[in-house]
């Protein structure tokens, strides 16, 4: 019989990509993906662990499953992702909960929900070092044919001493590059513009075959020349791998974005060695002014977190100092939270309290709102080119798109079609957007 699947998913955009992934492989086992939960028969939940917060969020989720599954009998649900893969047995303790796969066993997940009805174990964590995924084309639902995820790496090698990474999605691989640009043609042809290539660490992508060694640069530059009319994009970098022949990739394509996510987490030397970060506050420093160098109007972004162990007053000062050197257009702000098994959950003491890192978000996220105010009122007056995404949440007279640096515009209707590029005059700014006059 055919069965109804809704998936729903937390985290990151790799997740988002696997939900793709998912949806596809449980479509070619006769099951139909739907967007309402209430059309449910199987409900897939896909998890975070990054941050203790994100898994309390699943808990709680997990409890609305079980009061709905008391009304809907039939109802089968799974989790899967970093959590499924970090506390298996205990999700499958939960009333609501009736299998569990981590994040390289998503091939099994038709068998799983066929045998979730009988006493079998329904938890499949092995990890699979050659698992890519490779050969499924991800389901879309068509909702955002404009933008599309390509994985390209998985898992990751890095151990950041604070990071669950490593231990959920286990050791990186990257996929062939024959099977990346494939999916890039494959989207090309069904008309997306715009293509983000994903990865925990995509700028370390190595791929060797009988013909060629493919590194990330190498492998972009094949990207945008697979798909000249698309805007190209890639998330996570990391600073030590962020090598001058990538930053001249950039510059060299037009259609890779003027946009680098670069992820620096702390601003002071110490703070960075008990990350295990591997590089220094002067190499980034260093890296990103040759990419200000390189790239004219190269859009800068970061996850910066503060508050990790044996962090001082004058360390976390030195975070804000680096933010003022280097000016990010915007910031993804936490504080830290440990994770269990981790080297830093190990070896270091959590002894920054839980009103000093409150206090500490607090001010990161005061001064990057300030330094993206003064980022965006620089671009007043300034034409740019934007991809249309959509009518803007507060208005329909309204439509949204980002240019190429990342930064959202809302700029008035005049019968444009979504997904199509057009100039827009800058004429207003805020801390978060952009607002413009389109040129015609
Ligand atoms: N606590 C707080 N933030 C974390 N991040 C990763 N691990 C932790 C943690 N244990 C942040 C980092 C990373 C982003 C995805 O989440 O900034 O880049
Ligand atoms: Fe969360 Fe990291 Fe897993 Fe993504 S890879 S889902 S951010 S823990």
């Amino acid at each position: 019989m055919n069965k109804n699947i809704y998936i729903e998913t937390y985290g990151c955009q790799m997740n988002v990509a696997d939900s793709e992934t998912v949806a596809a492989i449980m479509q070619s086992s006769n099951f139909t993906p739907v967007t309402k939960i209430g059309e449910a028969d199987v409900v897939i939940i896909n998890t975070c662990s990054v941050r203790d917060n994100a898994e309390q969020k699943i808990w709680h989720r997990l409890d609305f499953f079980k009061g709905l599954k008391r009304r809907k009998k039939h109802l089968k649900v799974g989790i899967i992702g970093c959590m499924a893969q970090r506390v298996a047995d205990k999700l499958l303790e939960h009333e609501a909960v009736d299998f569990v796969a981590g994040p390289d066993a998503y091939r099994s997940l038709p068998e799983l929900v066929n045998e979730a009805d009988i006493e079998v174990n329904h938890i499949n964590t092995y990890f699979d070092i050659e698992e890519t995924y490779s050969g499924i084309v991800q389901y879309k639902n068509g909702e955002n044919a404009i933008s599309g995820f390509v994985p390209i790496t998985r898992g990751c090698n890095n151990f950041c001493s604070y990071c669950i990474v490593p231990y959920t999605r286990g050791r990186e691989r990257s996929s062939s590059y024959n099977d990346i640009i494939n999916e890039v043609a494959d989207l090309r042809d069904k008309g997306y513009k715009e293509i983000t290539l994903l990865g925990q660490n995509v700028n370390s992508y190595y791929f060797e075959d009988d013909n060629k060694m493919v590194d990330f640069p190498t492998l972009i530059k094949m990207v945008a020349e697979t798909a000249p009319e698309m805007r190209i994009r890639f998330t996570t970098s990391h600073p030590k791998d962020i090598s001058d022949s990538l930053i001249e990739a950039i510059a060299q394509y037009d259609n890779i974005c003027n946009h680098i996510h670069l992820p620096v987490q702390s601003g002071s030397n110490k703070v960075l060695k008990l990350m295990n970060r591997k590089y220094t506050r002067e190499w980034y420093l260093e890296r990103i002014e040759k990419i200000k160098s390189t790239i004219p109007n190269c859009g800068l972004s970061s996850d910066i977190f503060c508050g990790f162990s044996e962090e001082t007053e004058t360390e976390f000062q030195e975070t804000l100092d680096l933010m003022n050197i280097v000016e990010y257009d915007s910031a993804f702000l936490f504080k830290y939270s440990v994770r269990p098994d981790t080297a830093a959950s190990k070896t270091l003491v959590d002894d920054v309290s839980e009103t000093e890192k409150v206090a500490r978000l607090n001010r990161l996220i005061a001064l990057q709102n300030q330094i993206s105010l003064k980022k965006n009122k620089a671009d007043i007056g300034k034409t740019l080119e934007v991809l249309i995404e959509g009518f803007s949440k507060r208005s329909k007279d309204f439509l949204f798109g980002r240019t190429q640096q990342n930064k959202v515009v809302v700029f008035p209707d005049a019968n444009f079609k979504v997904g199509s590029f057009i100039n827009v005059k800058i004429t207003d700014a805020s801390s978060a957007t952009l607002k413009g006059i389109p040129k015609i």
